[in-house]
């Protein structure tokens, strides 16, 4: 059954699009990049820096809301926008990619995935009808289906087992969903893994099912950039056109140019806050880890063009020092700084497909990057 669209293109350079997307929350502009905020906070910026950085949408996680504080204790306290006070559009993972990297003694079967808290070892079961309910009671403006992800290199069998059981329970999702209150979306998750013909075939049957949008998941675990991208490359051409497409975990600046280039609407990663974290900026002109000793006595800001006022005004010798001091402030600066360079990257992209010279951006912007920090 084709459910309500909410989702728009504005405009087209290639294959890469630009649009909006309508939630019950407000308006996303795509291609978007959704900062990720786990467990209701994103690590070391303030909620009105996510939005003035740019950003339309973040991303929560089912699994950790889940495990702490409680869905039903978020839901009683008015849901995750009233409780986080970020009042703008949000997307929850379902739960089922952070149990495979996060919990203990995890189990899947067919009825649901079986695990240990890897807070306090409860032994929880979350199966696709209760990641469902888990993503309703925290109010999530898009859900997503619970899903199997293989990590790469994995045998065929495992691939394929793994993909047909995610189709299965994208229909039991699908059908848990149906009493979502208006307006809420819910996306189903291309696997498939490194395999032409399975990316193919869990498309198709996605398509079959029906969703609001779709994503591609199975991809930034372990593969090479180049069989990324042509698994992108198998998958978004068959999906429908008008409707949203969302790339799960991704990733480097480049990764997201390149995957815009093919037609991808949505992006979300923890890099720029936690490589921010770890002492490194994203610039125009590519990484810069401000741990090095050459900053030391640089009085340069990290890009004197830039929008961004602590990217524009605080040196790198000033960034050095309280990176090497291991002060709070050092990893605040370069999460707020990288969130506010990748907003940058998708607001140049959406200008560049409006204006039809995406193929001339995207040549810049490899070049720049190309030319370094010097
Ligand atoms: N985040 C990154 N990759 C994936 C994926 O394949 N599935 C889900 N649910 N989340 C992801």
């Amino acid at each position: 059954m084709s459910l309500p669209n909410h989702f728009e293109l504005l405009g087209q350079s290639g294959a890469a699009r630009t649009g909006r997307l309508t939630t019950p929350h407000g308006v996303v502009r795509t291609p978007a990049f959704m900062p990720v905020g786990t467990a209701g906070a994103m690590k070391g910026l303030h909620w009105r820096e996510v939005r003035d950085a740019g950003a339309d949408i973040v991303l929560g996680n089912t699994y950790h809301l889940m495990l702490r504080p409680g869905a039903e204790r978020i839901a009683a306290l008015g849901g995750l926008q009233r409780f986080t006070t970020w009042n703008g559009p949000m997307l929850t993972d379902s739960g089922g990619f952070q149990v495979m990297s996060l919990a203990q003694l995890r189990k899947v079967t067919e009825q649901a995935v079986k695990f240990r808290s890897h807070i306090d070892g409860a032994a929880i079961e979350l199966s696709p009808e209760r990641a469902i309910e888990v993503q309703l009671l925290l109010g999530s403006d898009i859900a997503m289906q619970l899903d199997e992800c293989v990590r790469l290199p994995a045998e065929r069998d495992d691939i394929l087992r793994a993909m047909e059981l995610s189709l299965r329970w994208a229909e039991r999702c699908k059908r848990a969903f149906e009493r979502a209150p208006e307006g809420h979306m819910l996306f189903g998750i291309v696997q498939g893994g490194d395999i032409p013909q399975l990316r193919h075939a869990s498309a198709r049957g996605l398509i079959e099912i029906g969703f609001h949008g779709y994503a591609i998941g199975g991809l930034a675990v372990g593969e090479p950039q180049e069989v990324m991208l042509a698994m992108i490359e198998e998958a978004a051409p068959i999906l429908p056109a008008d409707r949203p497409r969302y790339l799960m975990g991704v990733g480097t600046p480049e990764d997201i140019l390149e995957a815009v280039a093919r037609g991808i609407d949505m992006f979300d990663c923890v890099m720029p806050t936690r490589n921010g974290r770890h002492g490194v900026a994203f610039t125009r002109f590519g990484p810069v880890n401000l741990r090095n000793a050459r900053h030391a006595d640089d009085p340069r800001p990290l890009d004197e063009s830039s929008e961004w006022p602590s990217t524009r005004n605080c040196s790198r010798a000033y960034l050095h020092h309280l990176v090497k001091s291991g002060e709070t402030l050092g990893a605040m600066l370069l999460s707020e700084i990288n969130i506010a360079y990748y907003q940058s990257l998708m607001a140049g992209m959406r200008a560049a497909i409006a204006q039809g010279r995406f193929a001339e951006f995207r040549e810049q912007t490899h070049a720049d990057w190309a030319r370094g920090d010097i």
